[in-house]
């Protein structure tokens, strides 16, 4: 298949894995380049921008196919050194970028000049513009099903991608709620260019995860996951356990004075805990809607290959099976 989002980035399907905390390593981010996707290294996991630039190394390593780095910017007490994980990302040779969290104009002159293609990840059709106009080259329209930060505007993918279509000038992909060969016919119907998704390719083969996780996000319906933070402006969608119960009580005991401080023993520092170990309560972790609708653990490949395979069946018997009848 081919669409804008193919032709920018050089791959051969219109699927990219986002950036995710704790899970978007080398060997993920390989192993859905190697599948024809784009694979995703998550940069602030790696503590320091000298251990991005061995993992972006290792991922060369595994992969002579395009992958991309994520910058995520999101409130901090300490914020990370940005312009030195932008110059590991550029010394790497890396030409994919996605941005997410605020606006990335602070390091988008440096991006440019390196001849990076970025794509900023977003919850809004404002925010999108915003993306387009200070120089983005496409965005990843995240709806309010997705996991992780869905914003603050609930708006779902029925509505925002549409709506992203009509405003936008710069390509799009779906992001959010996104698992298969349906999720990314309907999302190039509504105009995008393809799709990207996160919880989806935790539950395969090569994610270096805990085997813990994978099971948890098969046993998960679409009703298991919650929304945290809200009182703070930094809205979570977590799969719901233990810890993601004790943290919503105190939500709902303080109101409006909840501080970052009262819950920080649920939200910091987990994800090594529940990612690499699989102690699934021992806090909040983001996980999408879509657990609902992920039932395997197949390998990356295996999981593209039949998304592709199964969307050229919808678009040439069941779409076009309707104009003919
Ligand atoms: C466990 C997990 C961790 C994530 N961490 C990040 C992150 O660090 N930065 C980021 O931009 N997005 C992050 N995301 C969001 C994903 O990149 C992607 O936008 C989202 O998962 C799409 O929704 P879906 O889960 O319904 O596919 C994370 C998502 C998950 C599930």
């Amino acid at each position: 298949m081919k669409t804008k989002i193919t032709e920018m980035f050089g791959i051969q399907h219109p699927i990219i894995q986002g950036g995710m905390h704790f899970v978007g390593f080398a060997e993920m981010a390989a192993a859905v380049s190697n599948a024809g996707g784009l694979g995703i290294i998550t940069g602030l996991t790696q503590r320091s921008a000298g251990d991005l630039t061995n993992e972006i190394a290792k991922c060369r390593d595994m992969t002579d196919k395009p992958f991309g780095v994520n910058l995520t910017f999101l409130p901090s007490l300490n914020p990370p050194d940005y312009p030195a994980y932008v110059k590991s990302i550029v010394d790497g040779g890396v030409k994919v970028v996605e941005t997410a969290g605020r606006n990335p104009q602070e390091v988008m002159p440096a991006l440019k000049d390196a001849g990076i293609s970025v794509i900023h990840k977003c919850t809004s059709v404002r925010h999108s513009l915003k993306a387009q106009s200070i120089g983005c080259d496409a965005v990843s329209v995240d709806g309010f099903e997705c996991g992780g930060h869905p914003g603050e505007d609930d708006i779902p993918n029925m509505i925002l991608l549409p709506r992203a279509a009509d405003e936008l000038e710069i390509p799009f992909v779906a992001s959010g709620g996104m698992a298969d060969a349906r999720s990314l016919v309907a999302s190039l119907a509504m105009g995008a260019e393809g799709m990207n998704m996160g919880t989806r390719f935790i539950a395969t083969k090569e994610a270096p995860v805990h085997e813990n996780v994978k099971k948890a996000i098969v046993a998960a319906s679409e009703l298991d996951t919650r929304l945290v933070m809200r009182p703070l402006r930094n809205t979570e969608r977590v799969l719901t356990n233990a810890a993601v119960e004790k943290l919503l009580e105190k939500e709902r005991e303080l109101g409006a004075d909840l501080k970052f401080e009262d819950i920080i023993e649920e939200v910091a520092g987990v994800y090594p805990r529940i990612m690499m170990e699989g102690d699934m309560d021992a806090g909040a972790w983001s996980c999408g809607m879509v657990a609902g609708l992920i039932n395997d653990i197949p390998t990356c490949k295996e999981l593209i290959d039949s998304i592709m395979a199964e969307a050229e069946l919808l678009i040439r018997d069941r779409l076009e099976g309707f104009l003919a009848a």
